[in-house]
């Protein structure tokens, strides 16, 4: 996709469409802030990563949909979060 500023090394984008938002994806979104310190829309300090709220990601059968550096999660729910934060900064 298009961006009109830099994002972080990391790119997490959390569908917060009609699906997803009835599955909980803002608590998804929250999890995320809460682990990676960021807001919808902002880059980490380090420019690790970029945190996003997105609009229909095309998978809604299997909400929450959160895409990861353009590769699909799905479905996450808030306590599968953490273990996603951990892996990506390891590095896998
Ligand atoms: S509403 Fe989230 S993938 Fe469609």
């Amino acid at each position: 996709m298009l961006h009109l500023e830099p994002v972080g090394k990391h790119l997490v984008e959390v569908c917060t469409n009609i699906s997803c938002a009835l599955l909980g994806a803002q608590q998804v979104l929250e999890a995320f802030e809460r682990e990676l310190g960021v807001a919808p829309g902002e880059t980490s300090e380090d420019g690790e990563f970029t945190l996003r709220a997105i609009e229909c990601a095309g998978g809604c059968g299997r909400a929450v949909v959160v895409s990861v550096d353009e590769r699909y999660r799905e479905p996450v729910r808030p306590e599968d979060v953490p273990a996603i934060v951990e892996e990506l900064k390891r590095g896998d």
